[in-house]
């Protein structure tokens, strides 16, 4: 029974852990700058790849592009303990004690798409922002190629940057300037921040365009901001806001290239972007090297992301793409969450399998305890039955016993009674020669017969040799006893010979009458 109980067990245990569950849950905060389109594709990507690492659980928060909020998130990161920290700082400087005391507290930090300034982090993931300016700057100078524009008559740009303090607005900025040093025909006019929002790129558009009415092109360092801008110099234009001598259309140049509803590729596709700048999130990344990370599996410490130029000639092609492969998801997504619902069904099958086996093992169980409890008291009953006709058994060979011994002793007083008187009848005709069987079962009332056979069984011999014997014995005590003579005594005890009583005494004694005279005078 105990062997069947552990292998049902053993079994269950082996169910239970082929189930896949991890063990152990990794806690990972993500510090998000800001919300919006881009931080929502990077957000689900990472979400998405979660499929692959179910042991890592992730708390998102984003600090509203506020430097100080997303400090003291980190730090209510770092307070609530998680196992690694991923952070897109809004500004490299500011956010950088939060980090750092992330980092010193032990906890891995991955800084995602911008960079804090210093060295105090575990890993970096995120685009080339030095070559996205430098994509800038040549897509400007194939625009002032094609437009036939000179060093003296260059194309007039100007620039809508993103948040001062953080690092894409710096490196784009940068490797724009730098793509730019050697083309003469592409001046770079003005620059003004934005912040990456829509609302100051449209301010600043307005101002640069009234400052530089003659612009040729507009580059701007997120798609948010270009959208904005290709708006301003629409109205701008069409309202003859400002004095411009050309009739010839502004470019405008964006950044990030995201694919789907509102994004570049399909602000392109429309017409009212030039070109974007791909700038890739890449969340997955983020979150398969947190994994590495946590399990202490090899891992690249800066992982730059490439960039490139989407204009009209592959923004077609990319925005159709894009819907197949949005569609493609959409059915992955549904499928997912299908297998989930399986999933879940299969688990709670699973656990409702766990309890009905758990209900078996304990009514098994039981109902062992019950047979052997039956079989006990089966066994106690046989057991009691047994003795119980044994002890009856006993009993009746007790009284059986004892009624043998009554009878025995009745019997036995019956031959005592019989041998006494019978004794008696011959002590009482001793002397009388004549005392003959006839008389004596007369005496003792019984017939010939039976006082043969009683005599003969209770001594074994006939009552003639009975009474001889008797003669004989009380002939032995007269002589030992008195001084009567052989003669005397032998009459006395009813021999009518006295030397046929010579002969039956020393036959019955071995010694001769006249001994116990001569022991008797020796005495
Ligand atoms: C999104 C965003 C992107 C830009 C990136 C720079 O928040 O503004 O548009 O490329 O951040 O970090």
């Amino acid at each position: 029974m105990k062997r069947a109980i552990s292998a049902i067990l053993m079994a269950l245990t082996l169910i239970s852990c082929s189930q896949n569950r991890p063990t152990r849950i990794y806690h990972v905060g993500v510090s998000q700058c800001s919300d919006d389109a881009w931080r929502t594709k990077m957000n689900e990507e990472m979400e998405n790849e979660l499929i692959f690492h179910p042991e890592l659980q992730l708390s998102i928060r984003q600090a509203n592009d506020n430097s100080q909020l997303q400090c003291l998130q980190i730090d209510s990161f770092i307070a609530e303990g998680v196992d690694l920290l991923i952070v897109s700082p809004n500004e490299a400087e500011e956010v950088k004690p939060a980090v750092s005391r992330a980092f010193d507290a032990g906890i891995p930090v991955i800084v995602a798409d911008r960079q804090v300034t210093g060295e105090k982090y575990t890993a970096f993931i995120g685009g080339d922002n030095y070559a996205v300016g430098i994509n800038m700057a040549n897509w400007l100078a194939e625009q002032a190629n094609n437009s036939h524009a000179t060093s003296d008559q260059p194309l007039q740009v100007i620039e809508v940057m993103g948040l001062q303090g953080s690092t894409p607005c710096v490196w784009r900025h940068k490797g724009l300037l730098d793509g730019l040093k050697n083309v003469k025909n592409v001046r770079l006019m003005g620059s003004g921040n934005a912040d990456w929002f829509a609302a100051p790129a449209r301010v600043v558009t307005d101002s640069l365009l009234h400052l530089y009415p003659e612009t040729d092109a507009i580059v701007a360092q997120n798609d948010i901001m270009a959208i904005a801008a290709s708006e301003v110099v629409e109205k701008v234009l069409s309202a003859n806001e400002i004095d411009r001598t050309k009739n010839t259309r502004i470019y405008i140049l964006g950044t990030d290239a995201m694919t789907g509803p509102g994004g570049g590729v399909e602000a392109i596709v429309q017409g009212k972007l030039d070109a974007s700048v791909t700038y890739a999130s890449r969340g997955d990344m983020v979150i398969a090297t947190a994994a590495k990370i946590l399990h202490g599996a090899p891992y690249l410490r800066d992982t730059v992301l490439p960039t490139m130029l989407v204009d009209p000639s592959t923004a077609e092609t990319m925005h159709l793409m894009s819907r197949e492969i949005a569609h493609y998801v959409a059915t992955i997504t549904a499928l997912q969450k299908r297998i989930t619902t399986l999933w879940n069904v299969s688990r709670m099958q699973k656990a409702l399998l766990y309890t009905a086996m758990a209900c078996l093992i304990v009514l098994i169980t039981l109902l062992l305890v019950l047979l052997s409890d039956v079989r006990y008291r089966r066994h106690v009953r046989l057991e009691r039955a047994e003795s119980a006709r044994i002890v009856a058994k006993q009993q009746q060979q007790l009284e059986h016993i004892t009624a043998e011994l009554e009878r025995t002793k009745a019997s036995m007083s019956a031959e005592e009674q019989f041998m006494q008187r019978l004794q008696n009848q011959i002590e009482k005709h001793l002397s009388d020669s004549e005392l003959s069987i006839e008389m004596l079962s007369e005496e003792l009332g019984i017939s010939r017969t039976q006082l043969f056979r009683k005599t003969k069984a209770f001594t074994g011999v006939s009552p003639i040799e009975l009474i001889r014997h008797v003669r004989l014995r009380k002939a032995q005590q007269l002589l030992r006893k008195t001084d009567s003579t052989i003669q005397q005594v032998a009459y006395e005890v009813g021999f009518s010979s006295p030397s046929y009583f010579t002969k039956c005494y020393k036959e019955f004694f071995g010694t001769n009458p006249s001994s116990e005279h001569s022991e008797k005078k020796d005495n």
